[in-house]
Order: structure tokens, then C-alpha cells, then sequence
């Protein structure tokens, strides 16, 4: 059994039986319904081997980590425009804060935070359909992760469009200040739908691996976007992938990172692996609990930390 194997398979079963598990987000009324006693890692060699352990075949909400993909493909289809709409500071707030975008003018800190990304899909559809849109960022994921059986949960986007109040707000104001500039509801609604992906750990760490090789995919060798936007998504997901939690993160675990509400963490290992976590169970800041532990664990033990 190779290092990676043995680490992976440990770190799981700990985690399986830890007590202290988090609190599910129920905000989304139908993330609360998920069983917070699941956990799952995968990690994409850069041979292209994915070494999974736990409920690694079980598809979760992917949510905020959807957002690595739409500003992917936002710089794909505009280049740096997109840093007009949003900024790529952390911004100290939690990930559904309205507080900053009134004195900055309506242009979010970051491309992670709520405001930013419903910004960045806002973006998208100055281009496409909504239902292009959806569509590309799908397809998108499929591509990545070489596995058509990625989906939208219906049920997860209805929930978030029946209560999805704050980022309603968020919207709203952005569009009074220019930097949403489609229609509000259009916007939201594909952001709502690409938030309700639903992705297994494995998927998700075969789609993050090509900003584990410099933009390119190890097992094709084909390139997704530059090794100078690979290692800048990389920065920005470092400072801001875990919004009021980066500090922490970067501290503890020492990697490119990025976050959702269904309790899914994207992890990247430049050079070395891209890592999927997913904990149902959240910290105070919306972030994985166990998730975040389990990649201080690993991190620690391979040495994968850029610090
Ligand atoms: O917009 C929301 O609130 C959710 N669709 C996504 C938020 C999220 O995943 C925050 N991450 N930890």
C-alpha cells in the first residue's frame, strides 16, 4: 500500500467514529436533512490515480466550491474584466456579509464571498442564456472531472430559491450599484443551480486537478487554463477560499482551498495532488469541521503544506 493510501484510509476511519462533528447547515432547508455522520477524501495523484476512502461515492451539494469553476470560467471567456467586477482581497466577513459592498461601491472583496460569485455568474450571463449558462458550467465539470454523472440537485437549488433572503439582498444591491448588471433573477437563479451540484469526492478531486499541474489535466495533458491562472486561482483561493476562516485554514493546513456550505473542501497540492474532503458537519465560519481537520492531518503527514 502506497504512503498516500495508508494516510488516506487512516484519516478516514478516525474521522468515521470522532464525536465532534459540526453542525449541518440548515439555512438551506434541505442541506439540513444531510446525515452529518458521513465523511469522505479522495485524492488526485499526479499520476492519475484517485485514492478515495469513506462514503467516497456519495454525492454531496458542492455549493460555494462550485465557485473555483464559474470564476474559471469566467477568465476563460473575459480574461482579467473580471477583476473590474470583483476584487481578490480577503474580506475579513463571513461568506453572506452585505457590510463591505456599501462602502466599496457594490464590488465585492472577493470572487468567493456570496457577493462575488453571484457578481462573477452575473458575468457569465452577459454572454450566455441562463440555461446555456447552467449548461456550460455543468458541462464544464463533467469535462474536468471525466464523469458525465455529475448533476444538479433540483431539490437543493428549489430549497435555496424558496429561502435564499441574504443573497436576494445581496443581489439587489449590487444591481443598484452596477455590478450586477443582468437580470437579478435570472442571476440568482443559476448561481442557485450551479451552488446545488451535487459531486462525489472523487469527482471533485479529478476536476480540481489541473490546478494541482499548473493548469493542465495530468492524465490528458491537456491545458484547462495557464500556469499563471492556474497559480493566481490557487492565491486567491489561499487568501479567500475560506472567507472569515482563511487565516485559519492557511495556518493549519497550508493549502489552496476552497469551501462550500454542504461541507465539501477542495484542496489543492501544487505539484502533487488535488484533495477532495467532505464533512457535512460545519465550524462557526460555514467550513467542513472534520474536513478541515482531516486535511491538517494529511497535509501534515505527506508534507504537502507550500509553506
Ligand atoms: O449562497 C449560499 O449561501 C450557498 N449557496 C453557498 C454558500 C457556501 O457554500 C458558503 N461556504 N462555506
Amino acid at each position: 500500500m502506497s504512503e498516500i493510501e495508508a494516510a488516506v484510509r487512516e484519516i478516514a476511519e478516525e474521522m468515521r467514529v470522532r464525536p465532534d462533528r459540526g453542525a449541518v447547515a440548515t439555512y438551506i432547508p434541505e442541506l439540513g436533512r444531510v446525515d452529518p455522520g458521513q465523511f469522505a477524501i479522495a485524492v488526485a495523484t499526479k499520476d492519475g490515480e484517485v485514492i478515495a476512502a469513506g462514503d467516497c461515492n456519495t454525492p454531496f451539494s458542492i455549493q460555494s466550491v462550485s465557485k473555483v469553476f464559474t470564476l474559471t470560467l469566467a477568465l476563460g471567456m473575459m480574461g482579467d474584466v473580471v477583476w473590474q467586477r470583483v476584487g481578490r482581497e480577503p474580506s475579513g466577513s463571513p461568506f453572506n456579509s452585505i457590510v463591505q459592498l456599501e462602502f466599496e461601491k457594490g464590488r465585492p472583496r472577493n470572487p468567493f464571498i456570496n457577493a462575488g460569485a453571484i457578481s462573477v455568474t452575473d458575468l457569465i450571463l452577459s454572454k450566455y442564456q441562463p440555461r446555456e449558462a447552467l449548461g456550460e458550467i455543468l458541462r464544464f465539470l463533467q469535462y474536468l472531472a471525466d464523469d458525465d454523472a455529475i448533476y444538479i440537485d433540483e431539490a437543493v437549488a428549489a430549497s435555496e430559491q424558496r429561502t435564499g433572503y441574504s443573497n436576494r439582498a445581496l443581489a439587489n444591491f449590487m444591481k443598484a450599484f452596477g455590478t450586477v448588471t443582468g437580470t437579478v433573477d435570472y442571476t440568482l437563479g443559476v448561481y442557485f443551480h450551479h451552488c446545488a451540484i451535487a459531486m462525489t469526492v472523487r469527482q471533485l478531486a479529478r476536476a480540481g486537478s489541473f490546478l494541482a499541474h499548473l493548469g493542465r489535466d495530468p492524465v490528458t495533458g491537456f491545458s484547462v487554463v495557464s500556469a499563471e491562472r492556474a497559480r493566481r486561482i490557487n492565491a486567491v483561493m489561499l487568501t479567500c477560499g475560506h472567507y472569515d476562516g482563511s487565516g485559519e485554514f492557511a495556518y493549519r493546513v497550508g493549502l489552496p482551498g476552497k469551501s462550500g456550505v454542504g461541507g465539501g473542501i477542495l484542496a489543492i497540492a501544487p505539484g502533487k495532488a488535488s484533495i477532495a474532503v467532505w464533512s457535512p458537519g460545519l465550524d462557526a465560519s460555514g467550513n467542513s469541521h472534520l474536513g478541515r481537520i482531516a486535511l491538517e492531518k494529511l497535509t501534515q503527514r505527506m508534507g504537502w503544506s507550500v509553506f
